[in-house]
């Protein structure tokens, strides 16, 4: 990669046309008050990788929430301001843009939220996580394109590093240790060697982050293309131990990652699925510390508590002599996500083939008669009707009844016995 100092030609290469005006524009606003406004963070490093990032944050010396007013003006969108933080995000088309002044950053205790004040373009860069998200490009005209990069951060991008700016800087935002395996992974990086044992001396502190930050940095590892390699490496350093000291990685959950890709096609896997597989081994108490702990959302802690279900049913689902109507009980109650679950992690073949066969066939089953029906047969309406439809449905899984006269028989018949 070589060392580049203009970003113009790439932000054309990279963006849409609709963004790059827009950034013009808001460069020729920020001039004409006397500010100064930049592309800051991932968006910077993606567009020296030559990757598409559309993730736009913007900072701005001066006034932003001032200045992304003047922006959104002229358009049919939507601004939300956050006056404590000093950052606005604008929205319109299908465009969204995040808009901060630049500050400076303290951090009362470890693990707190910072404690923000303005400041230049260098502060604003020096408080962030690694060197490689510490660049920014100058969009105002007479500097339009301009690298910024006062902490070498493009050097460390060439030579695959991932690097702290400080001894702290774990101890300060211990989510830094997710985001830090979860960069290295992606990009096939390595963390810098002091860096790297920053990281390991940090691990104690993540108890001092709150569970709702370390969900969203799990969110954000579940979205990546690859995230078993960040829980490898999780599990390697130690980290993955601090989310449930249970949770451990040998390598299984790499081959379930990949199948839940496969049957998953051609959408990626749901965060509920990838959740529920790691943490498929953990035993009931683990798996509800592990829900309170990062306070999962309701649709995930079923899908986990389901998963966690059906594991415990596997010793009759791995006998190839259940019949379907039995199978057809033993799942019913779950969701579609947990079942899946069940097929992937479930290492029995005969299992996988008894969930498939549920899913797939046994769960859409119906008896040809309905209620209605059985009421013209002379049935009085009340609880039988449910009664007399359950065995319907279970002749019919099994294959005792395939037509309507096999159930009218079948009704015939319970009504004299
Ligand atoms: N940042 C930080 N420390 C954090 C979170 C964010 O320093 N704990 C900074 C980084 O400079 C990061 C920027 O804020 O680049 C934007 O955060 P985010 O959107 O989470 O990061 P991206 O780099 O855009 O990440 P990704 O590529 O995963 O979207």
């Amino acid at each position: 990669m070589p060392q580049v100092t203009n970003l113009a030609d790439k932000i054309e290469k990279r963006l849409p046309g609709e963004l790059v005006g827009f950034i013009k524009q808001a460069g020729k606003v920020a001039a004409g008050r006397e500010e100064a406004i930049y592309l800051v963070g991932g968006a910077v490093r993606d567009l020296l990788l030559d990757k598409t990032n559309l993730d736009i944050d913007l900072a701005v010396e001066g006034d932003a929430i001032a200045l992304a007013g003047e922006l959104i003006k002229d358009k049919d969108g939507k601004i939300t301001i956050h006056r404590q933080f000093s950052t606005a995000k604008i929205s319109w088309h299908k465009w969204r843009i995040d808009i901060a002044t630049a500050r400076r950053e303290s951090y009362s205790r470890p693990g707190a939220l910072p404690t923000v004040k303005p400041g230049s373009l260098k502060d604003d860069l020096f408080r962030r996580d690694f060197t490689i998200n510490a660049m920014a490009v100058a969009f105002n005209p007479q500097v339009y394109g301009h690298l910024i990069d006062p902490y070498s951060g493009q050097k460390d991008l060439r030579q695959g590093l991932i690097r702290v700016f400080h001894e702290k800087s774990f101890i300060d935002d211990s989510t830094r240790i997710w985001r830090g395996l979860r960069y290295e992974q992606r990009l096939d990086f390595q963390l810098e060697a002091a860096t790297l044992s920053l990281l390991k001396r940090g691990i104690a502190m993540l108890d001092t982050i709150s569970g709702d930050r370390i969900r969203y940095e799990l969110e954000c590892i579940l979205q990546e293309e690859l995230p078993e390699k960040v829980f490898r490496r999780a599990g390697e350093l130690g980290v993955l131990k601090r989310l449930n000291p249970s949770l451990d990685d040998d390598g299984w959950l790499a081959k379930k990652y990949s199948d839940a890709r496969q049957v998953s096609l051609p959408h990626k896997p749901p965060p509920d699925l990838y959740m529920a597989l790691l943490t498929y081994h953990l035993a009931d108490k683990e798996r509800e510390q592990f829900i309170s702990y990062l306070r999962l959302p309701k649709s995930i802690t079923q899908t986990l508590r389901d998963s966690g279900s059906i594991r415990a049913k596997l010793k009759e689902l791995t006998d190839a002599k259940t019949k379907p109507s039995s199978i057809y009980h033993l799942l019913y109650r779950y969701s579609p996500q947990a079942i899946t679950t069940g097929i992937i992690a479930g290492d029995s073949p005969i299992a996988c083939r008894n969930i498939k066969l549920y899913l797939d066939k046994l769960r859409f089953a119906k008896p040809l008669l309905s209620g209605n029906d059985l009421i013209e047969m002379g049935i009085p309406p009340g609880p039988q009707i449910k009664e007399i439809l359950n065995k319907l449905l279970d002749a019919k899984l099994d294959g005792r009844a395939k037509t309507r006269e096999d159930e009218e028989g079948m009704v015939g018949e319970w009504r004299k016995g």
